[in-house]
């Protein structure tokens, strides 16, 4: 091939010569233009070629690299656009990218980790309104009229329509109103737990908050005993922590439960030999308890006489706070995404 056809080769080549990623623009800058790139070798053979021939040639050559000067610089200002616009090199058989998820709230998890220890047992699940009246949320309950829970320092009382007081209407203390409107509408046996929010005019701090969520259970039948209650309890316990724990019932005092019981478990965190959750006692405390006061009983209708029941109430966050340690209540409710996703994966350790 002549020198001036092997030009003519390289003037097409040129043409054609495409470049989708900066690593190809250098490729075809090494073999044109490199030191022993084809426009590079013509002018190396050109210092053979016949005088005569030299001008003409000469030219052609001059303009063959400057061609490949301009190639190559459009090149390299396209390689951007047109990897946009071939799309960037996909491996379909990459593995996805995961979609971030949510997770469920440590308070549900938690909820719904009771509520399923009572439903296997044989609880079902009633549900009551948040705001409540007197009757249900204290009268019915054996609340003195001038009991200080009543107090306007301990519950927020919810303003009634234009010109009433209101002091009939109260976001509900505890759920036991959930279980004072079952015991009115229904009949024994019953054997429920009522989940929920309640409300309390507490200051807020790392300790307490002004809502919190409870579940609450209340069994009624012909000879429930306290043997029972404890029974229930200890399976509760358990189911929830550990078959090592053990509970203890403490006497104590509530309006509607007589006896009444604060349950203390063994420390689920040292085991019992004494840490800062359980101040050094090996036990922390659990729930209140206690058999139903025969008064509550015959408030709602129910036979005193023939049938007796137990009830007990925990709170959530407390339970909560067994499992996951977390120091400061108002954590639940700041809703930080940092603090959340934390209980994605392994939700629950016992
Ligand atoms: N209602 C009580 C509370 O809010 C808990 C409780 C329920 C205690 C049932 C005894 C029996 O603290």
């Amino acid at each position: 091939m002549s020198l001036m056809d092997r030009v003519a080769a390289l003037e097409a080549e040129l043409d054609k010569a495409k470049a989708r990623t900066a690593e190809e623009v250098e490729q075809f800058r090494v073999a044109m233009l490199g030191r022993n790139g084809a426009v590079t070798e013509l002018f190396d053979a050109f210092k053979t070629v016949a005088v005569e021939e030299k001008k003409l040639l000469g030219q052609r050559m001059n303009k063959l690299k400057q061609l490949a000067q301009a190639r190559f610089e459009e090149l390299k200002d396209g390689v951007g656009e047109t990897a946009i616009a071939t799309g960037p090199q996909i491996d379909l058989t990459a593995p996805s990218l995961t979609e971030p998820t949510g997770s469920l709230h440590p308070i549900t998890i938690v909820r719904q980790r009771i509520v399923g220890i009572f439903s296997r047992i044989g609880y079902t699940v009633s549900n009551g309104p948040e705001v409540e009246d007197d009757h249900h949320n204290f009268g019915a309950l054996n609340f003195a009229p001038d009991h200080p829970a009543r107090d306007m320092q301990d519950t927020f009382f919810v303003a009634g329509p234009e010109g009433t007081s209101g002091a009939d209407r109260a976001l509900r203390t505890h759920t036991s109103s959930v279980q004072v409107r079952v015991m009115e509408n229904s009949k024994p046996p019953i054997r429920t737990i009522s989940p929920g929010r309640v409300y309390r005019n507490e200051a807020i701090s790392a300790r307490a908050h002004c809502m919190f969520h409870q579940v609450e259970g209340l069994y009624v039948d012909k000879g429930v005993s306290f043997a029972d209650l404890k029974g229930t309890l200890d399976h509760f316990a358990k189911s929830m922590f550990g078959a090592e724990v053990k509970i203890r019932l403490r006497p104590s005092y509530f309006p509607f439960t007589e006896p009444s019981a604060e349950v203390d478990m063994s420390c689920s965190i040292c085991g019992g030999s004494g840490c800062s959750i359980c101040k050094h006692s090996g036990w922390v405390e659990i729930m209140g308890c206690g058999m139903v006061d025969p008064a509550v009983l015959s408030n709602c209708g129910i036979d005193p006489e023939v049938f007796s029941g137990f009830a007990f109430g925990m709170g959530v966050e407390r339970i909560a706070q067994l499992i996951y340690r977390v120091p400061d209540l108002r954590m639940y409710w700041e809703n930080d995404v940092r603090f959340l996703e934390q209980f994605k994966a392994a939700p629950f350790r016992s």
